[in-house]
């Protein structure tokens, strides 16, 4: 019998992290921690970090400040910093907050079990090392098989893109794309446990394979994946506008289990600030990718992400990011102010953009967005939408799932109807949320 361990551990940023940290929960499962939702009863804090902006870092500072008095109160407890910011920091976070036992950096997930078996003997431990790609290729940890309905898969880590603002190729190293053969043997898996939809994960999923000599390329890896029996819907994030080929776009005509959602980050309208921050395509280009997605896909929903205030950004050029909202009308965006990250080239660009004119932008932005967003939630009032049922609602009585195109739909039902594809009326729309009513189909029962 393993001896009961608790662990709490706290995810920060990106869909990246989320991934990363059910591998972590479940390699220290291996060694005998489970999940608490208390970091007051826990033997083990571990904070999945994230770097991107300023404000994501200082959170990991703010939390740690809370833990000093848990551990004063139990010599005993360990804390783990994983992550970007540990990537970053290194052993300096472990002269900055005494009481830290260990920091692993992106490239060592494989390590943390030792690492915690280490700290349980009293070590303190840093591995923060890059590894190089071929080495890496054996030691990407694999998901557990489990089945929630809907799962995350790595396909690739890393970026080779140096946009000037982003962190990222600092933190996550060199673009890596995982053997297709390891992936689709993980999909198999979560398909025969219960999973019916995943979601193909990296940081720029595009541009997966082109750097592996016989590796397949992602549209040719999305095709495969649509045939393995048991996965109904594939998803993908994040692409990169400039790498998203025509053989890709032709995916969404032709494959009818990718889902009709794209999240296909702008960043800006204005070329100017395009070019700043070296993103490889104009607005002209950007809207031709749309123009050819939604040939190919009519109903296809579109996500994107903005920064407002990138240095030098005018009146004019934000104007022409607000004119890029409403020509794409996209389902939902996500916007941030620009944040200086000093290992980035914009670091050196001259900021002449008063803060509050950014926060102004910000607001004005996502004002729009809001109308938009609201507008076309709206327009699926009276639709019947084919829902993925994931689980129950928050709302004891009702369930919920996702439309193909990605929207959150709340609904009577039971627990029966987990993990089967059911059609739904839509009723109400909210911003975040839509409202429905389960159909029952012609011929009788609800289809599987
Ligand atoms: N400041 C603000 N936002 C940033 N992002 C990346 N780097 C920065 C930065 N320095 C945003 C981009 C990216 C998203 C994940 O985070 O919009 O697409
Ligand atoms: Fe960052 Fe650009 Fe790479 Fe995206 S493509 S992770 S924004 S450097």
């Amino acid at each position: 019998m393993k001896n009961e361990k608790l662990l709490y551990l706290e995810t920060f940023g990106c869909q990246m992290n989320v991934s990363d940290s059910e591998k972590i929960a479940s390699m220290l499962g291996e060694i005998g921690y489970s999940l608490t939702e208390s970091h007051e009863e826990a033997d083990l804090i571990i904070l999945n970090t994230c770097s991107i902006r300023a404000k994501a870092e200082q959170k990991l500072y703010s939390l740690l400040g809370r833990f000093r008095e848990l551990k004063k109160r139990n010599e005993r407890l360990i804390v783990g910093v994983g992550g970007c910011v540990a990537q970053k920091e290194g052993r300096r976070l472990l002269r900055k907050v005494p009481f830290v036992n260990i920091v692993f950096g992106t490239h060592n997930l494989h390590l943390v079990a030792d690492m915690v078996s280490a700290a349980e003997q009293g070590h303190r431990l840093v591995h923060v090392d890059f590894i190089d790609n071929d080495t890496r290729l054996d030691l990407f940890p694999k998901a557990d098989g489990g089945g929630a309905v809907a799962r995350f898969v790595t396909i690739m880590q890393g970026c080779d893109n140096y946009c000037t603002y982003c962190i990222v190729p600092y933190v996550r190293g060199r673009e890596i794309s995982r053997r297709s053969e390891d992936i689709l043997d993980e999909i198999r898996t979560m398909a025969a446990n219960g999973t019916r939809e995943v979601t193909l994960l990296g940081q720029n999923v595009n541009s997966y394979g082109l750097k592996s000599p016989g590796e397949c390329d992602f549209p040719r890896l999305l095709h495969t994946v649509a045939s393995i029996d048991g996965i109904e819907r594939i998803r993908f994030t994040t692409s990169h506008p400039k790498d998203l080929s025509p053989s890709l776009v032709s995916c969404f005509a032709e494959i009818p289990k990718l889902c009709g959602h794209i999240h296909l980050p702008a960043q800006s309208g204005s070329d100017a600030v395009l070019a700043g921050m070296e993103r490889g395509y104009t607005r002209g280009d950007y809207l031709a990718k749309i123009e050819a997605l939604k040939k190919a896909r009519p109903d296809i929903q579109i996500t994107g992400d903005i920064i407002v205030g990138f240095p030098g950004e005018s009146e004019e050029d934000f104007q022409q990011t607000l004119s890029l909202l409403r020509e794409v009308e996209y389902a939902d965006q996500f916007s941030f102010i620009f944040s200086v990250r000093k290992e980035t080239r914009a670091a050196g660009f001259a900021d002449t953009v008063p803060y509050r004119e950014k926060q102004e932008r910000l607001s004005r932005l996502q004002q729009l967005q809001k109308g938009i967003t609201l507008e076309r939630n709206r327009s699926l009032v009276g639709t019947v939408q084919e829902i993925l049922v994931e689980g129950k609602s928050r709302k004891g009585d009702q369930m919920f799932g996702r439309t193909d195109g990605n929207r959150i739909v709340n609904f009577t039902g039971d627990s029966s109807l987990a993990a089967r594809i059911v059609p739904v009326r839509i009723t109400r729309a909210f911003q975040n949320s839509l409202l429905g009513e389960l159909q029952n189909e012609p011929g009788g029962g609800i289809h599987a």
